[in-house]
């Protein structure tokens, strides 16, 4: 395992699932972890069992809801607070609602929290991804974008044809199409992002709504990989120097593949990333054009 002592990380999503294999095996390999969790019981309980894993590490927790905006901007600028650099960011946290939910501000949920809080607090952690000599931001996306083939930009509450899987693979689509635009403006910095397909894993995913979920990944387990199998691809992209200086792609299996022409459409990518800085209100004007990073 890659040593990653000195190296400082912040996940989304460590209190289960990937999420909480991918934190564990960063702990073992000596990487110090910023935990961004929704819930302060399971953020305290993963940050003692991960001082146990390694005491050597410094593990810190940073509250924050994903489809809260103005959780993601507090808990973007508790993390600036420290000054740190940010050698990885792991975008990992995820829902999977059957039910249509639709928030007060008219986006459907999926989207809210799948994208749009990673899309706002990738911006807000930029100087500290600047601060390090080489950072790597890691996207877990899904293999699920190959059922919604564009994105409903006109109509994100999803007021037509709500179908839970669609919505879900559009959330997915705007994580890849978020890291390939992301990953143009990043041309010639020190920074990379690439998105991944973590395979299919028994976890909590969807669980919330309802006992059958559960029951469905009972009986899809034997078939399914486990957290820690599942965590692979995140861990490769995080730490491996195989994919040093490699950006602006998607992975399975910790291998590049191809993505269907809309995983890479970047007239599509464009429209979400200029409609994305509208809907979360706004963020820092890091990027002087479309292609192009402070140094
Ligand atoms: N499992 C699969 O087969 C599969 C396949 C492809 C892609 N993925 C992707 O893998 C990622 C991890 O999912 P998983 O399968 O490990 O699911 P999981 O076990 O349900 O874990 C999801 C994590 O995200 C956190 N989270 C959910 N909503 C949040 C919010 N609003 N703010 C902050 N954190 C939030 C959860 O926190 P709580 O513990 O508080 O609920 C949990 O830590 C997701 O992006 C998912 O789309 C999973």
């Amino acid at each position: 395992m890659q040593d990653m002592s000195g190296k400082t990380v912040l996940i989304t999503g460590p209190t289960n699932g990937i999420g909480r294999a991918t934190a564990v095996n960063l702990a073992k390999a000596g990487a110090n972890l910023h935990l961004l969790c929704r819930n302060a019981a399971k953020a305290r309980t993963l940050q003692e069992d991960l001082r146990k894993v390694n005491p050597e590490i410094e593990v810190e927790v940073l509250l924050c809801d994903l489809g809260d905006f103005a959780s993601v901007r507090q808990a973007a600028s508790a993390f600036e607070a420290k000054g740190l650099a940010l050698d990885v960011l792991i975008n990992n946290a995820g829902i999977l609602n059957t039910k249509h939910v639709v928030r007060p501000d008219g986006i459907e949920e999926m989207f809210a929290v799948n994208h749009l809080g990673h899309f706002l607090l990738t911006h807000l952690l930029m100087p500290a991804l600047l601060r390090a000599p080489a950072a790597r931001v890691v996207v877990v996306a899904s293999g699920a974008y190959l059922m919604c083939k564009t994105l409903r930009l006109d109509d994100l509450a999803w007021a037509k044809g709500f179908r839970p899987l669609k919505a879900y693979g559009h959330s997915k689509l705007a994580n890849i199409l978020f890291m390939r635009a992301l990953a143009k403006r990043l041309e010639g910095s020190a920074i990379t992002v690439n998105a991944l397909h973590p395979g299919e894993v028994t976890t909590g995913l969807g669980r919330q709504n309802g006992w059958w979920v559960s029951a469905l990944h009972r009986l899809a387990s034997p078939f399914f990989r486990n957290p820690n199998q599942g965590a692979a691809t995140s861990l490769y992209l995080a730490m491996s120097p195989d994919v040093e200086g490699l950006s602006g792609e998607y992975f399975d299996d910790c291998k590049v593949e191809v993505t269907k022409p809309w995983g890479a459409d970047m007239n599509m990518a464009e429209d979400l990333w200029t409609a994305s800085e509208a809907l979360v209100g706004g963020v820092p004007s890091l990027f002087n054009s479309k292609a192009e990073v402070p140094k």
